[in-house]
């Protein structure tokens, strides 16, 4: 096993903050990647990448803000070329179930030369917990433009987990692996089993793409809309609809239920708002 650190690239993140800890835990050398690092990593800064690819033995990269967004693909190409001057031995991307841009993202990595594991995910269960529908859960009302479709929504720490042990066990070089949870839920009952665990009234409403946008480009720019309407109309049109068997693979267990993830996020305060 490698002494080398393990760079973790948007290490305060949902999936990096868990790779972190669990990486520590388990003994390994971690180098946070996050503007706010000892040594600091920013996708809009490239000068810090070469100092913190230097040296380490592979590392985990999860995109900000996403995948789909205009320059994502470039930004992935730089860096791997700035890995592969610096000699690093695995890049793990983390990549997004049915997004057309992400994929393009994963060929750009499957075709650096460098050692690889690709990580697909399906939607994360913390985007109701520590992702921009906590706010929705805590109003009550959760709008998406999902209509009826139902989506294997998948635990942060199961990714961690696939993450983890591709960052650090030889057997996962080539693996793509698509990790989803082990159900297909509508958001029915998703805003349901969200509702039980909160103890507050939590339901959902389907809206149209248009409507989707309009709020988006209300809060966060036109350009911003677009991208997320993007992902939305490639992601909720049912081409997702259908379990993967990455974790299983990765790790010999199956994921984590919905209803687990909802209790012990309900049990760590999540959904609790400051008096
Ligand atoms: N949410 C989903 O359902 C879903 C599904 C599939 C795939 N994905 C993919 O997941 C990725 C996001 O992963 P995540 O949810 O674990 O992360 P996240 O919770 O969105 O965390 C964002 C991370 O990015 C860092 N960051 C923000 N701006 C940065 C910048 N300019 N340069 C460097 N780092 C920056 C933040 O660190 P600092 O602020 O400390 O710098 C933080 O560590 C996206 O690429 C998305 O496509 C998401």
């Amino acid at each position: 096993m490698s002494t080398a650190p393990i760079l973790v690239i948007g290490s305060t993140g949902k999936t990096g903050s868990r790779i972190a800890r669990t990486l520590t835990r388990r003994g390994f050398d971690v180098r946070h990647g996050s503007r706010r690092s000892a040594v600091p990593f920013d996708w809009d800064r490239p000068e810090t990448w070469g100092p913190a690819l230097s040296g380490v033995s592979s590392a985990y990269v999860s995109y900000f803000p996403d995948l789909a967004f205009p320059g994502a693909p470039e930004k992935i190409a730089a860096l791997t070329e700035c890995a592969a001057t610096a000699g690093v031995g695995r890049l793990v991307l983390l990549s997004g179930r049915g997004e057309v841009h992400a994929q393009a993202c994963e060929d750009i990595v499957r075709n650096s030369g460098l050692d690889y594991t690709l990580i697909r995910a399906a939607w994360f269960a913390q985007n109701f917990s520590e992702g921009y529908l906590r706010d929705a859960v805590l109003e009550g009302l959760i709008t998406l433009p999902a209509g009826d479709v139902r989506e294997p929504i998948i635990d942060a720490d199961d990714i961690a987990d696939v993450a983890v042990a591709a960052l650090t066990e030889d057997r996962h070089g080539g693996a793509l692996y698509e990790v989803t949870g082990p159900a297909l839920l509508g958001f029915d009952e998703v805003a349901a089993a969200l509702s039980s665990a909160a103890g507050r009234p939590v339901a959902y409403q389907p809206i149209t793409l248009e409507q989707f946008h309009a709020g988006m480009a209300a809060t966060a720019g036109p350009m911003i809309a677009d991208v997320l309407t993007g992902i939305c109309r490639e992601t909720l049109d049912g081409r997702n609809a259908s379990l993967g068997d990455g974790v299983q693979r990765a790790l010999g267990r199956a994921p984590r239920d919905f209803a687990d993830y909802c209790r012990s996020a309900a049990a760590s305060g999540a959904w609790q708002q400051a008096a």
